[in-house]
């Protein structure tokens, strides 16, 4: 069949996607199979159909195309697509209700409070005392840390909260948590083990992620077998929980007492040569083209 490698949008992630779109795009076609990249910012979904295209690969991350709006105009078209669907995506991609979802299925969360755009004055000494004393503030519906900043004081949390609003009306405003943060792939019904990272920023931020040369990665994380465990089923549940399907990422954090909060699920993690998910699969033995391959196996409609 022919695959169609949707990649680039028009989120704020774009550039990210290009880069994770290319190596899957090529990853496909060194293994014989069919596929073109079809960027949906350029061109139109009606392409797909009139083109006879038998499969989407989404590697398209954040809004448009991460969010659950392309996974329902697939469905549409019926044109099968890798990963989750509309209701993964669309709860994954909101930070708030995500948390909602994880709290409800008794999953462990930091202490956070949602201040809306526009909303009455928000007495940010309060706040902040209710939150421990120091925050990070997150827009809800978000990836790669863009518009993610911490706040220790009444100016920085206001500082923060503009910053958030820039990228959505809804701004999570979440307890600080100190320690190691954690990353879980998923892949079909199993969990790859855990990547430890180590930043040299104070938290694992664009820069970090895309661009920093001093960014570690752990994998094996260092954890001991039982951690790694209660790590990889936590991951999975979190993943459940929100209905993931085919593959994804759980972002965890880890206090110095060994305790585990989520932080984040995300649906179409990075392809990038620096990405997570694939790393965890060459710890499996798997190479990234073998990777690919089963996610797009795990593709059904
Ligand atoms: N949101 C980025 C692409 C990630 O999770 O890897
Ligand atoms: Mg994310």
């Amino acid at each position: 069949g022919k695959v169609a490698v949707l990649l680039g949008g028009d989120s704020a992630e774009r550039e990210v996607s290009l880069r994770s779109g290319a190596a899957v795009l090529h990853a496909l076609q060194a293994q014989g199979i069919n596929a073109h990249g079809f960027d949906p910012a350029r061109q139109s979904l009606t392409e797909l159909v009139a083109e006879r295209f038998d499969r989407a690969f989404i590697v398209l991350h954040g809004r448009g195309g991460e969010d659950g709006a392309m996974q329902g105009a697939l469905q549409y078209l019926n044109i099968p697509y890798t990963g989750s669907g509309v209701l993964g995506c669309a709860l994954a991609m909101d930070k708030v209700r995500t948390k909602q979802v994880w709290q409800a299925a008794g999953l462990p969360v930091a202490p956070s409070v949602v201040v809306r755009r526009g909303a009455m004055a928000v007495d940010a000494e309060s706040l902040l005392a209710e939150l421990g004393g120091k925050v990070m503030v997150k827009p809800a519906q978000e990836g790669s840390s863009i518009g993610m900043s911490s706040a220790s004081t009444a100016v920085q949390l206001q500082a923060a909260l503009e910053l958030a609003h820039q990228y959505d009306a809804e701004a999570l405003v979440e307890s600080w948590l100190s320690g190691a943060e954690y990353t879980v792939a998923i892949l079909g019904d199993e969990a790859l083990p855990s990547i430890r990272l180590q930043t040299t920023h104070e938290f694992y931020d664009y820069d970090a992620k895309y661009q920093a040369v001093d960014t570690q990665y752990h994998c094996p994380a260092g954890l001991t077998p039982f951690a790694e465990q209660a790590l990889q089923h936590l991951a999975l549940s979190a993943f459940r929980a929100l209905d993931g399907r085919g593959w994804g990422r759980i972002d965890v954090m880890c206090d110095s007492d060994g305790n585990f909060r989520l932080l984040e699920a995300n649906m179409v993690p990075g392809m990038t040569a620096k990405s997570l998910v694939p790393m965890a699969a060459r710890a499996r033995g798997m190479s990234f083209e073998q990777l690919v391959l089963r996610i797009l196996e795990l593709s059904e409609l």
